[in-house]
């Protein structure tokens, strides 16, 4: 057994005794000040609430002080973001106090606050803003605390999602968790999202599997599932952290996994008809058995294309990465009957422990030491060097073998942008739509997935990319949801919003454009509850949840 990592250690049980000591409504009112005091009010605000082994200089960072660029870069995970407004103020709370009086004070001085777990917002809004305004970067507080009698684990907001899995781990080789894919990926934005992964076929989505939380609100209070009530803990469950609070921590039910795991990962051979193999995927994929959970993408391997100087078509690859939570065998068995095009054999299977399975789909060496899930530059993460851009689709329909050959020659032609296609079925067809505010649950074949991704910096390279998928996006949106088209809020994409940065406030039509994209028949139930927990709208952004007016 490895050491413990010190990050993951330390308890969280004493939170719930902080109260505050006066009453929020008479320090809520903001005051007027010029921007070069805002730094010194803040700090004289929080300082009045500190006790006196607070160390105030690790705490609040602004532009003069020599890390500011180290703590901002640190978590930004998209270069397209890097030459916007930053923040005044950056917060790094080491404690749950620290951002309850970050709360009060932001509103104090009448800022905006952006709260940041781990930076993967596709659309940087957990670190970018076009009015004044404050970051809070909650990568301090990540204890992870993992309880195997009783199945389950509080995970703060800002651990990563190697960190859970490696925690699980470390006490269990038989637990395990139902989350995203890419480790470092942090639970604060992720859980609140939704949250899905290669097991979601077999336990739904990461909100499926949490039964309580902690968060701060909008008057600073620290809740928890029975003092915010069933509506807020059902908003925090896949409507987005943001438009609601400050999520502290979550509690999880972990799931159990088998000691043997297999995956595979195949080629589909370009000679067999690449539409008929796309085809059959869509039959089997959404139908098989829960344990399997069969990826599908589409990729350009662009260095073997400019060696050959073709035109992208030659090394053109449709390929499954696959989960099945079993053995090998019995996997190249199931696929013999269910997909024989696929031409499975056992040795295109390995068979693992499920900790070896999350390095190996997060294209790291499984055979190294899973402590490389706690490296939070963990190789081939994005860092603020790498620009990307999603866009998402759920397809209810299944789509022609002329309409898939149809969009395999567009994305082969394109160099620039991929697409992946994931599974629905299983359990997430038997969880009820309005059980989390996630909606895309029975009737979904498949979520698509349109990824950008480059490295080149400038106007230029952002631009041909953004053509080519939004090109994509319009070609395909007679064979997707409709009515109104679906979009995954974790793969958040302004273009559905008809508003790109700025413009901050939202009415409730406003909201409704992108809303019921994301949330569908949840909306309103978000709205709702938004209303009543933050009717001020202190917590909102480009595509928060908007309030409805208040009544006079
Ligand atoms: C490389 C990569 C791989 C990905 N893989 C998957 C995947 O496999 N499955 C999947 O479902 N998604 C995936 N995603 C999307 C990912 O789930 C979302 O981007 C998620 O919101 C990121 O959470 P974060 O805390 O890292 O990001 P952040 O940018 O910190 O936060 C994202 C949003 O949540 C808000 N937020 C963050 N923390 C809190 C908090 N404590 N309280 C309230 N609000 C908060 C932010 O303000 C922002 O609006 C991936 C993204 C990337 C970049
Ligand atoms: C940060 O800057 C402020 C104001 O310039 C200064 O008072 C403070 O000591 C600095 N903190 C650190 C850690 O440098
Ligand atoms: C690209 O490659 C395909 C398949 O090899 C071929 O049919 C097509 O003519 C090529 N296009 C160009 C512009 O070379
Ligand atoms: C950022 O990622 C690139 C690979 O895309 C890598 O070369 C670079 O070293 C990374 N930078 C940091 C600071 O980790």
């Amino acid at each position: 057994m490895t050491n413990k990592s010190s990050c993951l250690v330390s308890a969280i049980f004493s939170v719930l005794l902080v109260q505050l000591l006066f009453s929020p409504s008479s320090s809520l009112q903001p005051l007027a000040f010029d921007d070069s005091s805002v730094y010194e009010t803040f700090l004289q605000c929080l300082e009045s609430y500190l006790s006196p082994h607070d160390q105030i200089s690790n705490l609040v960072f602004t532009s003069t002080n020599s890390s500011y660029t180290s703590v901002l870069q640190a978590y930004k995970r998209n270069a397209r973001f890097n030459s916007d407004l930053k923040p005044l103020i950056i917060v790094t709370p080491t404690s749950i106090p620290h951002v309850q009086y970050a709360v009060l004070c932001t509103r104090r001085i009448g800022y905006r606050l952006r709260i940041r777990s781990g930076g993967h917002d596709f659309e940087g809004l957990s670190y970018v803003s076009d009015s004044p305004f404050f970051l809070i970067d909650m990568s301090n507080l990540r204890s992870i605390e993992v309880n195997i009698e009783t199945n389950s684990a509080w995970v703060q907001s800002g651990a990563i999602l190697g960190e859970v899995y490696y925690a699980i781990w470390e006490k269990s080789k038989v637990h395990g968790f139902p989350a995203g894919v890419c480790p470092t990926v942090a639970v604060g934005g992720h859980f609140s999202g939704g949250g899905y992964g290669n097991m979601m076929r077999k336990f739904g989505l990461s909100v499926d599997h949490i039964v309580d939380a902690q968060i701060v609100d909008a008057n600073g209070d620290l809740l928890d599932r029975k003092s915010m009530g069933e509506g807020l803990f059902w908003a925090i469950r896949g409507g987005g952290g943001a438009s609601f609070g400050i999520v502290i921590s979550y509690k999880i039910e972990l799931v159990e996994v088998p000691e043997t795991v297999t995956v595979f990962q195949v080629e589909s051979n370009p000679d067999e008809g690449l539409a008929d193999f796309v085809y059959r995927w869509q039959v089997v994929a959404p139908t098989t058995s829960n344990d399997l959970f069969m990826r599908l993408h589409f990729s350009h391997p662009i260095t073997t294309q400019l060696e050959q100087g073709s035109n992208g078509t030659a090394s053109f690859q449709v390929s499954i990465q696959a989960l099945y939570l079993g053995k090998a065998d019995d996997v190249v068995s199931l696929l013999s009957k269910d997909f024989p095009e696929l031409g499975l054999k056992r040795q295109d299977c390995t068979e693992m422990s499920w900790i070896e399975s999350v390095l190996w789909y997060a294209s790291l060496n499984y055979r190294s030491s899973p402590k490389v899930l706690l490296d939070r530059k963990v190789v081939r993460s994005p860092n603020d060097t790498n620009s990307a851009k999603r866009k998402s689709d759920f397809v209810v329909n299944p789509v022609s073998r002329e309409g898939l050959g149809d969009i395999l020659k567009r994305v082969a032609g394109q160099l620039q942008f991929s697409m992946a296609f994931s599974p629905h079925g299983g359990e997430m067809s038997e969880i009820p739509a309005s059980s989390s505010p996630f909606p895309h649950r029975a009737g979904n074949l498949y979520k698509i997935e349109y990824v950008g991704n480059w490295n080149e910096a400038g106007e230029k390279a952002e631009r041909a990319v953004m053509t080519q998928l939004r090109r994509m996006y319009s070609f395909m949106a007679p064979l997707v949801s409709k009515n109104p088209r679906r979009a995954y809020l974790n793969y958040r994409d302004l273009d559905i919003g008809k508003m790109s940065h700025g413009k901050g406030y939202r009415s409730y039509e406003e909201g409704k454009v992108y809303g019921m994209k994301y949330f569908h028949g949840n909306f309103d139930r978000l709205v709702k509850v938004k209303t009543e927990v933050d009717p001020a709208n202190f917590f909102r952004d480009e595509q928060s949840i908007p309030t409805l007016p208040m009544k006079l």
